[in-house]
């Protein structure tokens, strides 16, 4: 295979080519589409015509798949893939009033080990609207003012599934709850590849700052999460049928957009587990 990587014009995001995955994917490859993602944040490969299980083998490459917390949208032929859907028509998929995931969020914070990487494939794209954002949490980190990176060095951060999602959230059951308590996590966290750190909170699922009143926790919070969304730190991914789009849950966050009403829309997602 021959691979080329192309970064996109924005900051962060790199598109892959020549990526085939009817055929054997050799050590020396994966390493270029693995450095592609530690380098550029995101990758997209476009035009993969390829199957369930083809998709999962290439996701595994990068670690091991964990099931979602909620069960209910799982895969009826794996776990280690979830269905986001939208169907007007069956009235199939999520039935919350925003779109699932249409929040800023890293999947998985919430989790004592929080996921390395999140792969989405299109399966069904509506003609308009649907777009999936993605923000550079490195830069959103590197851009901070040297004060407020120092306030937040060492500090830690409490994060709750659904915490600030609203109506784009599906609720847990008990069993789910009672598996998933709050957990706290290093605000900064030097990526374990590249070594550079990242912002980690993010409006979605950070509850509160540990150590600090009420007060400055939310102060303190709503600036970092208004400073990480900020549209030069942003890349909007408008979907094609067939696309994979993988993000480093350790140095961004996504959200999920509007838009399509009426229209079916339906993603496939891996979610790699965290490693560090
Ligand atoms: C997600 O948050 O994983 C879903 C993203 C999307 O549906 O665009």
């Amino acid at each position: 295979m021959s691979i080329i990587v192309t970064p996109l014009d924005g900051p962060l995001g790199a598109q892959i080519s020549g990526v085939d995955l009817s055929q054997p994917l050799g050590d020396d490859d994966f390493a270029i589409i693995q450095k592609a993602l530690t380098d550029h944040l995101i990758f997209v490969i476009s035009g993969l015509d390829a199957d369930l299980d083809a998709l999962a083998g290439f996701c595994r490459r990068f670690g091991p798949l964990v099931p979602h917390v909620l069960e209910q949208y799982h895969h009826p032929e794996t776990s280690d893939v979830s269905i986001i859907s939208t169907n007007p028509e069956t009235g199939a998929g999520r039935s919350t009033d925003m779109p699932a995931g249409a929040f800023w969020h890293s999947d998985l914070s919430y989790d004592a080990n929080p996921s390395d990487a999140t792969m989405l494939y299109g399966v069904e794209i509506p003609p308009e609207g649907g777009d999936t954002l993605f923000s550079n949490m490195v830069l959103a980190y590197d851009s901070l003012p040297h004060s407020t990176q120092n306030r937040i060095e060492g500090l830690n951060a409490v994060h709750r599934y659904g915490y600030r999602g609203g109506s784009a959230v599906v609720d847990l059951n008990d069993t789910q709850g009672t598996r998933h308590p709050d957990v706290i996590h290093p605000m900064v966290r030097p990526h374990p590849l590249s070594g550079k750190k990242a912002l980690f909170v993010n409006p979605g699922f950070t509850v509160a700052i540990e150590g600090l009143s009420e007060e400055e926790s939310r102060d303190l919070l709503n600036e970092l999460f208004e400073h990480a969304t900020e549209p030069d730190l942003i890349y909007r991914h408008a979907w094609k049928p067939g696309q994979l789009v993988a993000s480093d849950n350790r140095t961004t966050i996504h959200c999920a957009t509007a838009g399509y009403e009426g229209h079916a829309r339906t993603l496939w997602r891996f979610i790699v587990g965290g490693t560090g």
